[in-house]
């Protein structure tokens, strides 16, 4: 089985060939980091014009990769949502002209839950597994039960955790992208300088926030000489990454109790996510992997973060269930992976 994957819901343009035999054959990711560092983020119309521009290029470099014609493939897979909806528009738009002109079915796949199966064509692990997926977007716990079968234990009530690397980033002067700046600049920081709050910390539930330590941060900074000299970014950058993982890891840590609970068959923790490239993250996972005994699994970065292989393996674990979708179909800018999980918090 061949299926080729399509995704553009944020800042990356990818498109990927993979089969149902776990191979990834073709794949080209284009980031447009410096098409948005000017602004400090992303812009979402720039977004969408970049996607337009090189979309149909980089489906070609893809397939040419692979070495096959759209005529072999057994389906054509795009992001559907949730995401920026100019991006998600070029996408959608592309996989279903792909799949008329070749008569080939045509799937819209939610872009969580690429992220969400990633562990199945990384390491072909069984259901049920428990998710942290963490990344500018989002940060949520999940309880991958089945294909299209997810229960939302947790989800952050404010930021996302990418976010909050972001923001405190540009305020402490680091540059863009945040999260690799901080880690950066936090591997030379002293821990026992500054001391931020753990948000949630101990509070029921496995809920995230990280808007009231992105605050706390801005006051610290506000309260230190300006441009911050390189010593105050290492301390605050250290006192900031270690309140982010001291938090997760209570939240992953009542999320492991009520996976275990409700599917006392679990035997995995799987982290996905751009944030998921955070070694002090890592380092707590691995931890929090030993000490409850489920193994922890990370699947490679490139695959961590935003890309089409991981779209193109959903389309196979869907069309495997016989599942296609109408051209029809209209992107979502929003769209819950657990219709069920309780309203008001951030997708
Ligand atoms: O998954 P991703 O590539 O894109 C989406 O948001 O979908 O995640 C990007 C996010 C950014 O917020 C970036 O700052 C964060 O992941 N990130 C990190 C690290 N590398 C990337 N955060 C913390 N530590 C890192 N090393
Ligand atoms: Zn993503």
């Amino acid at each position: 089985m061949l299926v080729l994957g399509i995704e553009s819901s944020c800042d990356e343009t990818a498109a990927a060939i993979v089969s149902g035999e776990r191979e990834i054959l073709g794949e080209v990711v284009l980031s447009q980091l410096d098409e948005h560092r000017p602004f400090g983020g992303v812009v979402p119309e720039i977004a969408a014009r970049s996607h337009l521009a090189h979309m149909d290029r980089l489906v070609a470099e893809a397939m040419e990769r692979a070495g096959v014609g759209f005529d072999r493939l057994d389906a054509v897979a795009a992001t559907g949502g949730p995401g920026l909806i100019g991006g998600v528009i070029v996408g959608v738009m592309t996989g279903k002209a792909i799949a008329l002109a070749s008569s080939k079915p045509f799937l819209a796949i939610n872009h969580l839950e690429g992220h969400a199966l990633t562990p199945r064509l990384t390491h072909d692990i069984p259901f049920p597994y428990l998710l942290l997926l963490a990344s500018g977007g989002h940060c949520q716990l999940l309880a991958v039960e089945g294909v299209g079968r997810y229960t939302r234990l947790g989800t952050t009530i404010d930021d996302a955790a990418g976010e909050a690397f972001d923001k405190v980033a540009k305020m402490a002067g680091l540059g863009y992208p945040g999260g690799p700046a901080v880690e950066k600049a936090a591997a030379g920081g002293d821990p026992a300088r500054f001391t931020l709050p753990r948000p949630m910390k101990g509070k029921p539930g496995c809920d995230f926030s990280f808007s009231g330590l992105k605050n706390a941060a801005r006051l610290l900074i506000e309260s230190l000489p300006r441009p911050l000299s390189e010593r105050d970014q290492a301390d605050v950058a250290r006192a900031f990454q270690d309140a982010v993982a001291d938090s997760m890891a209570d939240r992953v840590r009542r999320g492991v109790r009520e996976m275990k609970a409700r599917w006392p068959q679990t035997r995995h923790l799987v982290v996905a996510g751009g944030v998921a490239a955070n070694t002090a993250l890592r380092q707590t996972l691995v931890r929090i992997g030993r000490e409850t005994g489920l193994e922890f699994l990370a699947p490679p970065l490139k695959l961590c973060t935003d890309n089409a292989a991981m779209i193109a393996w959903a389309g196979i674990e869907r069309l495997r269930l016989g599942q296609s979708d109408d051209l029809s179909f209209a992107p979502r800018p929003r769209w819950p992976l657990d219709p069920n999980a309780r309203k008001g918090a951030k997708a």
